[in-house]
């Protein structure tokens, strides 16, 4: 049995989109960094996106535009283990195991049930219409994805904090009462783009969100990008007059995305607008390049992975294989630890 020696740092990716510029540069690129050093775990929340997706087609189609898009960008399976939660049964016998040390109190006062309470009120409906039970027992799920695979760190954005806190908490409350025979490790939360203080402002300027509707898809053809880009705000500014890179929506995006292939273009691009003479329009054929000569391959391997019966259902496949062997071990612990089982 081979016992992994490096920290382990592992994610969950929610398929409930099409997969956005926002999501490549504030979390596939960070993850992808981390699998450098960690034994990286990264996998696809499909039945995380089962508390809202109701369409299997749709649900079936983001799952795999999503595991395709994170092998496109670079993601590499033979390094990272790399699998559809659903593949993992054993996550779901942990999810029962962990529900019973659970304190429901813990759960009333998760944000996001929190928030869709608060919703409700506010509209003068009852307090839980339209909750169902797998939105309010989201978190245990994915305290077992966390647990199961024995992870250190959880590179996450803010809005997961509270749940990997959670996980901590679950794990903690395990552990009191079994920790003779087995104990899980207990998480930590890591937000990758914390510190840097940027956001990513999408094609109204707010942050790039799927929520606000206003993202850049990654895959695009050609012509639906340059329009893309040719859409987002920019002031009235003439075109002789010097102009802050810092306050440009279009230079942010350019900046945040450019690879280090391209910082002679950022650096360049900064010194003209700050010095006059460089029009918004000009800046956003700066951008649409950058970007078209970065997502065009990646658009490539994503569409060749993206065909029926692609290399990318072996990747998943032997992912699967590894993570259950992984989850099997743990759960084997639990199983003895409760009085399950022989
Ligand atoms: N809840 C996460 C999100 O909405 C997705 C997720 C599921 C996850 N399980 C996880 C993230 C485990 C980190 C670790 O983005």
């Amino acid at each position: 049995m081979s016992q992994p020696v490096a920290k382990v740092s592992l994610t969950g990716i929610k398929p409930t989109g099409e997969p956005h510029l926002g999501n490549l540069i504030g979390a596939i690129r960070p993850a992808l960094q981390l699998a450098e050093q960690y034994d990286s775990v990264y996998f696809i929340a499909d039945y995380h996106a089962l508390t809202t997706v109701r369409d299997p087609e749709l649900l079936r189609h983001y799952s795999r535009s999503v595991a395709a898009t994170w092998v496109a960008a670079g993601l590499d399976p033979k390094r990272t283990t790399f699998y559809v939660q659903s593949d993992v049964p054993e996550i779901f016998e942990l999810n029962w195991v962990l529900s019973c040390v659970t304190g429901k109190g813990l759960m009333n006062r998760a944000h996001a049930y929190k928030a869709a309470r608060d919703r409700n009120v506010e509209a003068g409906e009852e307090p839980d219409a339209g909750v169902n039970m797998g939105l309010y027992n989201y978190p245990i799920l994915m305290a077992v994805d966390i647990l199961i695979m024995e992870s250190d760190v959880v590179p996450v954005g803010k809005d997961q904090v509270q749940h990997v806190e959670y996980a901590a908490d679950i794990a903690g409350s395990f552990n009191h009462l079994y920790g003779k025979s087995y104990s899980f490790k207990v998480p930590k939360a890591i937000i990758p783009d914390a510190g840097t203080g940027h956001t990513l402002p999408g094609l109204d300027g707010r942050k790039m969100s799927k929520s606000y509707d206003n993202t850049i898809p990654l895959f695009l053809p050609e012509n639906k990008l340059k329009k893309l880009v040719r859409r987002i705000p920019t002031d009235s500014t003439p075109v002789e007059d010097p102009k802050d890179p810092d306050s440009s929506s279009v230079f942010q995006i350019l900046e945040q995305f450019a690879p280090p292939s391209a910082a002679d273009v950022v650096a360049d691009t900064r010194k003209r607008l700050e010095a006059g003479g460089m029009g918004w329009g000009e800046l956003k054929n700066v951008l649409f390049e950058v970007l078209n000569t970065e997502l065009g391959p990646l658009r490539e391997r994503y569409d060749a992975l993206m065909e029926p019966g692609s290399e990318l259902d072996t990747m998943l496949a032997e992912g699967a294989e590894k993570a259950r062997e992984r989850a099997g071990r743990v759960l084997g612990s639990v199983r003895k630890a409760i009085g399950v089982g022989k």
